[in-house]
């Protein structure tokens, strides 16, 4: 894609998102419709649908030639990565936002042909945006991110999924011992922010494409490392537990999971 075309879909990828965070603002503080999808912790709202919808009615107008694939079903059965496919999480960390209002992301990913092309990862209310992807580069609030450190393990802190370490799925317990620490964020968003910021040498959790979509693309491009938990090619179609590290924490949790 010329640079000119992608610099535009950025400013109006932008423009959704700023609309779209004061939205979900303006809903923060009303009674809020919650249902359960496949068990009691796992949680829609009528805010992540609305969002959903939104979203979608964007990117319909925009980009009426692509395929969109929405948690929350808005959007299109996609089960080939040919062609222009934007993915959407609406929320990102709904029990978060049901149960704290906070800490929880609103994610878009653009790929082409199975490569990302723009990806846009959301901390609605700690206010980054992490945006950008491989022709663009990173940028944390609209400013060029600074490096991250390639961070070994035994001197960062790891974000863990709760149900992996309460399962020690993949040796997580030792993983987590390694560290200087482990954090259970709850949101995937929050978490991918975290690594970016350097906050966070690595993440662990069990993914879907909208949750991992965006950040991959952003990660990918600030010269991190997002693969399956046993160091395979991702693919963006597939729901997987998911190792995105610092290439350095990545190298030592692949020997701790494969012991
Ligand atoms: C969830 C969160 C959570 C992760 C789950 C995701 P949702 O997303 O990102 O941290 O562990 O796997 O499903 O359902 O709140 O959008
Ligand atoms: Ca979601
Ligand atoms: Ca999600």
């Amino acid at each position: 894609m010329e640079i000119n075309e992608l610099k535009h879909i950025d400013k109006t990828v932008r423009g959704w998102l700023s609309e779209s965070r004061d939205n979900v603002l303006r809903k923060i503080d009303t009674r809020l419709t919650v249902d359960t999808k496949t068990s009691r912790k796992d949680l829609v709202t009528n805010v992540d649908k609305q969002n959903e919808k939104f979203l979608v009615g964007k990117i319909r107008e925009f980009d009426p030639d692509s395929k969109i694939l929405g948690e929350e079903g808005f959007g299109d059965q996609v089960h080939s990565t040919k062609g222009r496919i934007w993915i959407i999480d609406p929320i990102d960390g709904t029990m978060n936002f049901v149960k704290q209002r906070n800490n929880f992301a609103i994610m878009i990913a653009l790929y082409e042909d199975g490569k990302g092309v723009l990806g846009y990862v959301m901390d609605v209310i700690g206010k980054h945006l992490l945006s950008g992807g491989p022709d663009l580069g990173v940028f944390d609030n609209g400013q060029p991110l600074p490096p991250v450190q390639d961070t070994p393990l035994r001197e960062g802190l790891i974000g863990l999924s709760g149900p992996m370490v309460l399962h020690n799925d993949y040796n997580m317990v030792d993983i987590a011992q390694q560290s200087l620490g482990m954090r259970i964020y709850g949101s995937a968003g929050i978490d991918i922010v975290s690594v970016l910021r350097g906050e966070l040498v690595g993440y662990i959790s069990y993914l879907k494409p909208w949750d991992f979509g965006a950040g991959r693309i952003l990660c990918e491009t600030a010269g991190l490392k997002m693969t399956t938990i046993d160091g395979q090619r991702l693919d963006v179609l597939s729901s997987t537990p998911v190792l995105l590290a610092t290439r350095n924490a990545h190298r030592d949790i692949l020997t701790i999971v494969s012991k």
